[in-house]
């Protein structure tokens, strides 16, 4: 355990690149292992959850070595070669790389088993369980379909046409990533879409992959199975989920002018930016372009009057993770923020409904909970903060709390940071350099 403590902040000053994208990070390592040949990656996330990634890609037989600070080779088994793990596969933290790699099994003839730490165990699996066993797999977990678990994978694997019942980007890449090793044709169709990564760097590596607009903004995603997919390098952009961090930290602290450059901005992520672009914030996209198959810009941010506003639900897979720090900036915002259709938050790294409206509550600001909605009634600046907050081996909310309590009147203390580096290592001490005041806690 590791509490930190987070005094009020100096105004924020200067450029700062963040980590690469935790998402296409994973996603990477999976593919590349699954290429014929060397793949090598650049700007890799080289956080706990990815590294745990990387080892499981391992032990399912690719080869993968550091080759540098975020530049690492694979050298890829292609679809349907991946060897029986001798140990179970720990993902520790991280749903993603667990439910990825489910989906990649699923379709390989031999037995994998599953496990990770206290937060990944509680969290619920049915939902990739329950399409993966239509393709064949057999799934046996503890009660609740919760880790450990195995996954038998499909002796003989069925492609699928499946609509997950709640819109999920892990949900959607498990299905595509087992049915690379499906005959035919496996198909996802998403009400309202996910980050699509996944379809993007599928293609990237040679895979048949359309994309259809179906009514209402829904899609439907169909792969071709048992492609041969090449080897391609790629440079991962920085990751906005991280980027949201320094920026409300400069949003909220009065003087504050940075710049993060570098900052994947694709459209299925950017729901955090339009939030905040309607409450008022000045923030600049400058040079615009494409790197790595993903939109990117440098992210100019200036502190200013921020005003509350009313975030639909259908905008949530949009910015799912960032509702924490939405949060924070909401407290600091005036007037009332409804942040609506949450009902997934309640199974991320911690119920970030009920562990986000407790923390503003003891830090001063008036949060409650609505069915799936969160209000925050904005306190215009003044926060009081003071609070020792559980984290509740949650990253987001970890870091969410850091940032409240730079700009807050009293310095606010978070019980353990240490799962921080599973999505952002370097995080405090790039925020320092920035002009925050965090520091480990005396007990
Ligand atoms: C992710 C999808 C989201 C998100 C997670 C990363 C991904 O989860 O919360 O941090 O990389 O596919 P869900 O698919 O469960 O919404």
């Amino acid at each position: 355990m590791t509490a930190l403590s987070s005094g009020t902040s100096r105004p924020l000053r200067g450029t700062c690149r963040v980590p690469g994208d935790k998402s296409i990070s994973h996603r990477a390592l999976i593919l590349g292992a699954l290429a014929v040949g060397r793949t090598r990656i650049k700007g890799l996330l080289e956080g706990e959850d990815v590294l745990r990634t990387a080892q499981a890609v391992r032990a399912l037989g690719a080869r993968v070595k550091r080759d540098g600070e975020g530049s690492w080779s694979i050298d890829g088994v292609g679809i349907g070669g991946f060897s029986e793990p001798a140990e179970p596969l720990d993902l520790g933290n991280s749903g993603t790389g667990a439910r990825l790699l489910m989906g990649a099994v699923a379709t390989h003839a031999f037995t994998t088993f599953f496990t990770g730490d206290d937060s990944l165990r509680k969290r619920p699996m049915a939902r990739v369980a329950h399409p993966l066993s239509q393709m064949g797999a057999r799934i046996t977990a503890r009660d609740g379909m919760r880790m450990p678990l195995a996954v038998e994978g499909a002796r003989t694997p069925l492609p699928l046409s499946y609509t997950p019942p709640v819109p999920s980007a892990q949900v959607k890449s498990a299905i595509l990533l087992a049915g690379l090793n499906a005959p035919g044709e496996t198909t996802v169709v998403e009400p309202n879409p996910t980050r699509d990564h996944t379809e993007s760097l599928l293609r990237h590596f040679g895979a048949r992959v359309e994309v259809m607009e179906i009514e209402r903004g829904g899609r439907r995603i169909t792969l071709t199975g048992q492609p041969e997919l090449k080897p391609a390098d790629l440079t991962v952009p920085g990751d906005p989920s991280s980027a949201a961090f320094p920026l409300v930290a400069a949003l909220i602290r009065p003087g504050s002018a940075i710049t993060i450059t570098g900052v994947g901005i694709n459209p299925l992520r950017a729901g955090l930016f339009a939030t905040l672009a309607e409450m008022g914030a000045d923030i600049d996209f400058r040079r615009q372009r494409v790197a790595g198959g993903e939109p990117v810009a440098d992210l100019k941010a200036k502190a200013g009057a921020l005003r509350g506003v009313d975030v639909p639900a259908a905008r949530a897979p949009s910015m799912i993770d960032e509702y924490p720090i939405l949060a924070v900036a909401a407290a600091f915002a005036t007037g009332r923020t409804v942040m609506r259709g949450l009902g997934e938050l309640r199974v991320k790294e911690s119920d970030r409904l009920t562990t986000m409206a407790k923390g503003l509550v003891a830090c001063g600001v008036k949060a409650t909970i609505d069915g799936d909605d969160l209000i925050v009634e904005g306190r215009g600046g003044s926060v009081v903060g003071g609070a020792r907050i559980a984290a509740e081996l949650d990253h987001r909310i970890a870091m969410a709390f850091l940032v409240l309590g730079g700009a807050a009147k009293k310095p606010t203390r978070i019980d353990d940071g240490a799962t921080i580096t599973t999505s952002f290592p370097g995080f405090v001490a790039l925020m320092n350099r920035l002009g925050t005041r965090i520091a480990e806690a005396k007990r």
